[in-house]
């Protein structure tokens, strides 16, 4: 244990504690042969601006893996507090034996550039084509090109700005959901003058 300036430090053993974690619902199938379906991820992150791209860790054993290893598409839909319910439950029961659709009270929709259905209730959805699959572990790492993105265009403003912070994004943290709050900075506010 350390001390250092009234701080006292634990050591734990490794783990996945980086904090705090995207919770999203990712809609795979709606295509050859396999029904539509959604899986709750929180082991998701963007990789790579240009071209934009993100990556996904999935159990092999979800019923999720084989669509996604199979089809090479998929779905980010980033979920506000209205579906956090439905984010919860989509992440305890499998599509084996669900229509998560139905019993989330989802809408799946039409996307853009993709084979699988977006859900329509999350303010941002990420279209996604399979670049790379990484065999981790426990997990494996899809890593996907952003091919399109739907917005809801109900969290725009005059000036045409996404207001994030009129829907309550969700964050996941040591096993808890919680709800993003205050605004406390733009990027590059340490290094602004401040206005008088
Ligand atoms: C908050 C939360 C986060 C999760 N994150 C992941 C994840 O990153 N990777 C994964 O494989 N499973 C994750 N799960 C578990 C799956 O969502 C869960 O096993 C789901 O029932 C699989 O559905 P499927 O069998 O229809 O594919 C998470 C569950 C919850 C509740």
């Amino acid at each position: 244990m350390a001390k250092r300036e009234g701080i006292e430090k634990q050591s734990w053993k490794p783990g996945n504690v980086l904090s705090p974690a995207p919770p999203v619902l990712v809609s795979c199938g709606g295509t050859k042969g396999w029904k539509q379906n959604l899986i709750t991820i929180a082991w998701a992150g963007n990789v790579c601006s240009d071209p934009p791209m993100l990556s996904i860790s999935v159990r092999p054993e979800r019923y999720s893996f084989e669509i996604i290893r199979t089809t090479r598409e998929f779905v980010v839909n980033v979920p506000s507090l209205k579906q956090a319910r439905a984010v919860d439950w989509c992440g305890v029961v499998s599509g084996r034996s669900e229509d998560k659709f139905a019993g989330a009270g989802l809408t799946p929709a039409l996307a853009l550039k993709v084979s699988p259905p977006i859900v329509l209730e999350c303010p941002i959805n990420i279209e996604c084509r399979v670049k790379e699959s990484l065999v981790l572990g426990t997990h494996t790492m899809f890593v996907a090109e952003v091919v399109a993105v739907q917005v809801s265009a109900d969290l725009l403003d005059g000036k045409g700005r996404l207001r994030l912070e009129k829907c309550g994004l969700l964050a996941y943290a040591h096993g808890e959901y919680f709800v993003l709050g205050r605004r406390i900075g733009k990027f590059g506010f340490s290094v602004r003058k401040r206005s008088r």
